[in-house]
């Protein structure tokens, strides 16, 4: 059954609004009397989110309406841009950037009083969107590519993280190291230029910057959050440590293609990182259909289907308190990368938001709060 849930507007609540988390290190601001931690308690998510000390953060795709604008503010309290902000996006080739929509969300997000996380500076993957489309043609003409990619890289963190300094708490400054398709290195246009040493330059670029930036490296598992891919992204993050780079946390991006994941391999994962003592945020978290087919074969409705997937999700975070952030790949419903995204597109609507296409909070949105303000009982 699809549940819809009526949720007062914000004005209306009885929570009191508590102050920011501005760091990437939890704080419960209120303690365990907060009206919102209470079971059943009447407060938003973000309301919810920030008497807990984590972020509740939210994908803002390009040209969002008035509306759903207005639902990112009722609802989160941190977000990302799904595109405005990739360097390819910025500057489709590397001499032609253009920040006019970077700048106009930073400045939104800032002056509605949002955390921001940046994303992404470095990124292998989707050439023209996820960096500039003529790196590999400087790269491949370059006598010497590593000193060509290396000052490429420094230019544009330089003007970017330094334009949004004190504005965007935090940045993945390299996104998706690990190959797509395995679980060595990815050897994108810049590995194949640098070698691993992309990474701590990138990261070195970025904190010179802004040294008050938290610093992550974001990377997705396909579906075993214990397996080679999983491992080999935790050896790495290792490795930069002891290689003294400046790297505060990582995100796992948790889109959830093939299944749901096991909580307590999940959660293994999450504490494994935190161990190092690095921050952790699930920071791309929505599911295709096809995650979720075993339930819903089994006759389970897809939306509750998706409330049981995004609580293990929660929870998993919830349980280690490292974990700072938790943050769907979009608004609602109405708009998913996945649904324009093969194989994914084949069963749209994936629908795979915590928000209904109507902006209605779904049972997802509900078990996602309910654990943020009691745990899982
Ligand atoms: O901006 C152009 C527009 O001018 C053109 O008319 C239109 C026609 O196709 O394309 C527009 O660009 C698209 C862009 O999204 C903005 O909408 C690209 O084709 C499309 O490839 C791009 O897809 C994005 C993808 O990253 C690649 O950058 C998705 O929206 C975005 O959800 C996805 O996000 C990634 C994360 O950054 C990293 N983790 C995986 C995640 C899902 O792939």
């Amino acid at each position: 059954m699809r549940l819809r849930a009526a949720l007062p507007l914000v004005g209306a609540l009885a929570c009191e609004p508590s102050s920011k988390v501005d760091t990437g290190s939890p704080t419960v601001d209120t303690g365990p009397t907060h009206p919102c931690l209470e079971a059943g308690a009447d407060c938003t998510l973000a309301e919810t989110a920030r008497a807990r000390g984590v972020h509740a953060g939210a994908a803002v795709p390009n040209g969002v309406d008035e509306d759903r604008q207005q639902a990112v503010l009722t609802h989160f309290d941190s977000v990302t841009a799904e595109n405005a902000m990739k360097w390819g996006a910025i500057c489709p080739t590397h001499d032609a950037c253009d920040f006019e929509r970077a700048d106009a969300f930073v400045d939104w997000a800032h002056s509605a009083g949002l955390r921001i996380r940046g994303h992404a500076l470095v990124w292998g993957q989707s050439p023209g969107h996820g960096h500039p489309g003529d790196l590999d043609e400087l790269t491949a003409e370059a006598d010497d590519p590593e000193t060509v990619m290396a000052s490429l890289i420094t230019e544009h963190i330089q003007a970017t993280v330094a334009r949004y300094a004190g504005r965007v708490e935090s940045w993945d400054v390299i996104n998706e190291p690990l190959s797509p398709g395995g679980s060595g290195m990815d050897e994108s246009v810049f590995f194949e230029a640098m070698g691993s040493e992309y990474i701590n330059h990138a990261l070195e670029a970025a904190h010179a910057a802004d040294p008050d930036a938290r610093l992550f490296i974001n990377e997705y598992v396909v579906s075993d959050y214990g397996g080679e891919k999983a491992q080999n992204f935790v050896a790495l993050l290792e490795e930069l440590l002891a290689q003294g780079a400046p790297l505060h946390g990582a995100g796992i991006q948790a889109h959830l293609y093939v299944e749901v994941p096991d909580p307590d391999v999940l959660g293994a994962l999450i504490h494994d990182i935190a161990a190092l003592g690095l921050d952790v945020e699930l920071t791309e978290i929505d599911m295709a259909r096809t995650a979720l087919l075993e339930q819903t074969n089994a006759g389970m409705e897809l939306f509750d289907a998706q409330a049981e997937a995004y609580g293990v999700l929660a929870e998993a975070c919830l349980a280690e308190p490292r974990c700072t952030g938790l943050t769907t790949w979009g608004i609602d419903d109405s708009h998913s990368w996945l649904d324009s995204t093969a194989p994914y597109d084949a069963l749209a609507p994936n629908a795979p938001l915590l928000l209904d296409e109507h902006l209605e909070p779904k049972p997802a949105y509900l078990a996602v709060r309910e654990l943020l303000a009691v745990g899982a009982q």
